[in-house]
């Protein structure tokens, strides 16, 4: 298990009542917490912890953050980790059920490998447990150096079209005109670190197989970054699992169809409860 320091490395947003097993809600790239919103609400009679990742929201940069946890060097999801965990235990949090959207899975799944005594449960959502292939890899790296250069944050103005589903897109304008708006205040320090980080991540599969706790894998019925093959694989793989595919949903169920989402973690929380 790694070596986690104390303090209060990442901003962090608790709702709900004091109760034990918080579910820990881990935000896409390149959101913050306020992404699950919408979730929270839905839930007002259940322990719910959010948190902003390095360089996002209200959280330090990864640069400090890394420090805090002692992980400096290269960018990586194993530094978040470390200091989602360092967080919850400033915050007189043991054992929690660690969820993650997107890259919040990708989170979530180094928080299994890495301190797998804190987790009482797990959500996948719209996410994969694979690495990335080459091509992804290389597009991680061009979108941050774009990021970094002349673009800023308008690199990844592009996403718009991944992050929500055929139907959101063609009938909830409202809802695209808010996720642009988002992508448009997306903080430069976040996206590099954060692209750096998810193309050297490693493919955790195996980590899943090793979970002896109640699991959530969850997608989106429209989402096309993160395929059916993919949350099957990774149901298969966990011991405990529930499969839940949310309608009209893309790869922002959390955002575009919130009530289904909310229900599955309540379930998963319900399960995962001593
Ligand atoms: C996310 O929503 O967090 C991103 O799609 C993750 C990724 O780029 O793989």
């Amino acid at each position: 298990m790694a070596e986690v320091s104390t303090g209060q490395p990442l901003a962090m947003y608790r709702s709900g009542p004091d109760a034990p097993v918080p579910l820990v809600l881990l935000h896409g790239f390149p959101l913050d917490a306020l992404m699950w919103e919408d979730v929270v609400t839905l839930l007002p009679d259940v322990p719910v912890i959010t948190m902003d990742a390095p360089g996002f929201g209200d959280s330090p940069s990864y640069e400090d953050v890394a420090v805090a946890v002692g992980a400096p060097g290269e960018p990586g999801l194993e530094g978040y980790a470390d200091a989602v965990v360092a967080t919850l235990r400033a915050a007189g949090v043991g054992r929690a059920v660690v969820v993650g959207l997107s890259m919040g899975g990708y989170a979530a799944l180094a928080i299994a490998e890495r301190h797998p005594a804190v987790v009482a449960g797990i959500g996948l959502l719209d996410t994969k447990a694979s690495a990335d292939d080459d091509a992804a890899r290389a597009n991680r790296h061009r979108v941050a150096r774009a990021a970094a250069g002349e673009l800023g944050s308008r690199a990844v103005a592009p996403m718009v079209n991944g992050l929500l589903g055929v139907t959101s897109r063609a009938e909830r304008l409202a809802l695209v005109a808010e996720v642009q708006g988002l992508l448009e205040a997306a903080p430069v320090p976040g996206i590099v670190w954060a692209q750096e980080a998810m193309a050297r991540r490693p493919d955790r599969l195996g980590v899943l197989a090793t979970l002896h706790v109640p699991g959530l894998v969850l997608r989106g019925a429209e989402d096309t970054l993160s395929t059916q093959g993919d949350v099957e694989s990774m149901a298969r793989a966990l011991p405990d699992s529930e499969l839940v595919v949310v309608p009209v949903a893309g790869h922002m169920t959390a955002l575009e169809n919130p009530e289904p989402v909310a229900e599955a973690l309540r379930r998963l929380r319900e399960r995962a409860l001593p």
